[in-house]
């Protein structure tokens, strides 16, 4: 889905952080062109990382009415040393360069029931959603899954906001989501949005598709932020032009191939518009593909893709971390 309005980059003034879950940083910034937020939508960010400027896109997790202020939420994995760092660095005070909220995750207001559905981080996307079914009157259910209760941000301001409506699964509560059932359970004419890791995603598509349920009523935010496995770092080759170029498990391929100027086709940089897609010609090791743009024959055939989120990892990640890193040799268009 394409964006609904042009990015537009500003300034904004870091106003406040603070810590809201393990690792999780509550940043609120007041940008210069203040621009109402909807629910749904995100900002993109300048990060920078080893002194080259990135871009990273947060979910607006609340806003004043008037966009006059905004607060995201970034989560900070143990292992990373890139854009999610730089967020934990910022203070009040600092300029950041963020642009008007954008919206590719919108909610359509109307429908007789909802399911929103966040795991873990992925509430940043789905909080505002269930505050305007909230006002709305709506009939929705607030799931919110993660692996420990330190680890879910906004918990208790959303149980004290939606009540009953709300539903947390703690798994080392052993309160895990039993996804079939939760999909088992929803009414024929809902609608389900959801954000969280792929593993979840993926176990909530397919059930939905088992079930027959409407596709175009399952929809979701991806921000390809993770996979199947740990990133690790990786070697990719393009043998034609000569490259080679290591992956960071902070970094995307497209990142590490734009660094090495490498021009590529690219649009949404979440796994969504299969822009990115890049020719698989050999692999010493097994890919992680991290998009939701292949369907699941295409990706088991492993001869594409996506670029901006998929990796290659080590035939034995997740058994032997120890192994040697995967070596990737691609094609570009
Ligand atoms: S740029 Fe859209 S899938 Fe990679």
């Amino acid at each position: 889905m394409a964006d609904s309005h042009h990015e537009v980059w500003q300034n904004a003034v870091v106003h406040a952080v603070e810590d809201v879950a393990a690792g999780i940083r509550r940043i609120v910034l007041r940008p210069e062109l203040p621009h109402p937020a909807r629910p749904g939508e995100h900002v993109d960010v300048h990060v920078t990382i080893d002194g080259t400027v990135q871009v990273r896109s947060y979910s607006v997790v609340d806003a004043a009415d008037d966009g006059t202020e905004l607060a995201i939420s970034v989560f900070r994995s143990p292992n990373s040393r890139g854009g999610s760092v730089f967020m934990h660095g910022l203070e009040p005070g600092q300029v950041l360069e963020i642009t008007q909220p954008l919206q590719n995750f919108p909610l359509r207001v109307g429908a007789p029931a909802y399911v929103l559905l966040a795991g873990g981080i992925g509430i940043t996307a789905i909080a505002g959603m269930a505050a305007l079914l909230r006002r709305l009157g709506a009939d929705y259910r607030l799931v919110y899954v993660a692996r420990s209760r330190a680890a879910m941000a906004y918990l208790d301001d959303l149980a004290a906001l939606h009540g009953d409506r709300l539903e947390a699964h703690v798994d080392d509560e052993g309160t895990s989501l039993d996804v079939p059932a939760l999909v088992a359970g929803v009414r024929e004419d809902a609608e389900l949005y959801m954000c969280g890791p792929i593993r979840l995603m993926d176990a909530v598509r397919r059930a939905w598709a088992d079930r027959g349920l409407d596709r175009t009523s399952l929809r979701y935010e991806t921000f390809g932020n993770s996979g199947w496995f740990e990133a690790e770092p990786f070697t990719v080759r393009i043998p034609r032009l000569g490259v080679e170029a290591v992956v960071d498990s902070d970094e995307s391929m497209l990142e590490a191939l734009e660094r090495q100027g490498v021009d590529i086709m690219s649009d949404c940089r979440k796994g969504e518009c299969g822009l990115c897609q890049v020719t698989v010609l050999a692999l010493d090791g097994r890919i992680d593909h991290r998009d939701v743009f292949y369907s699941d024959r295409q990706k088991s055939a492993g001869a594409k893709m996506c670029c901006c989120v998929s990796r290659a990892v080590s035939a034995e990640a997740g058994a032997a971390p120890d192994a040697g890193p995967a070596v990737l040799t691609i094609d570009v268009p």
